[in-house]
């Protein structure tokens, strides 16, 4: 694991942005595997500013989400649908057809785990994946305990991940319980994969990370199996390390 570390939040969305960027330009049929949550905010705001004023274009990229809350509608604004539609999507020249994320709404979720899963595979898979780290070590939604072998799956979230994402919804008991995720499996295929992190929250679970074995208590140690695996953190974040 490459380990690159920037001074704050602002400095990491600078710095993940000019690596997405330039994938972007060396190949516009790219495939990126994408996430949501508070870390990649900004690095999608500078995505769009790029977009904006040099004209980095997305008309031939395809973009796969990890995860979807379920039960949330695509026009929920707490959907992650509606997230990355009003952070990224609604700002890029991406044609809608080349946009893919689970649906937390389907009538047959099983089906769509493995509807999801194919399609990543017609596709060609993932070029680039994004990710963020939960504070138990999650990635996607895959909570501590998931199989390093799971494909799309659906997930019960952790209480501590419904406490930690209960910032964005009115109350506690609005956050939905299980979510739809691409599998542990599914993100170590990406070919290439960029985690960042930002902020004392996410100190223990790099500590973790970067110091420690590798356990399925710990999903996120998974990426230690991967070998191009870049991380762009902060020094609060780093500072256990
Ligand atoms: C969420 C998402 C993850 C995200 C993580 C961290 O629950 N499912 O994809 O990486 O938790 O979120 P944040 O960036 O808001 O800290």
């Amino acid at each position: 694991m490459n380990i690159i570390q920037v001074a704050n939040y602002e400095e990491m969305s600078k710095h993940a942005a000019q690596y997405i960027i330039e994938k972007v330009r060396a190949n516009p049929y790219i495939k990126l595997g994408l996430a949501t949550g508070s870390t990649p905010k900004r690095t999608y705001q500078e995505l769009v500013k790029d977009h904006r004023e040099n004209g980095t274009t997305y008309q031939h990229v395809q973009t796969i989400n990890l995860d979807e809350y379920i039960g949330l509608p695509k026009t929920d604004p707490n959907s992650y649908h509606y997230f990355m539609r009003r952070h990224l999507f609604d700002h890029l020249d991406i044609p809608s057809e080349q946009i893919h994320m689970p649906s937390g709404t389907a009538d047959d979720l099983l089906k769509e785990c493995v509807r999801y899963e194919q399609l990543i595979k017609e596709i060609g898979g993932v070029d680039l994946q994004l990710l963020g780290i939960g504070q138990n070590g999650h990635i996607g939604f895959n909570e501590p305990g998931t199989s390093f072998k799971s494909r799309t799956h659906i997930v019960s979230l952790a209480e501590s991940t419904r406490i930690a994402n209960s910032t964005f919804f009115p109350s506690l008991e609005e956050v939905p319980t299980r979510a739809i995720t691409v599998g542990i499996s599914t993100i170590l295929d990406s070919r290439e994969i960029l985690l960042l992190a930002s902020g004392s929250a996410k100190a223990h679970a790099l500590k973790r990370l970067i110091t420690e074995g590798i356990h399925e208590e710990f999903p996120a140690s998974a990426l230690k199996l991967h070998s191009h695996v870049t991380i762009i953190a902060d020094a609060e974040a780093l500072k256990f390390v």
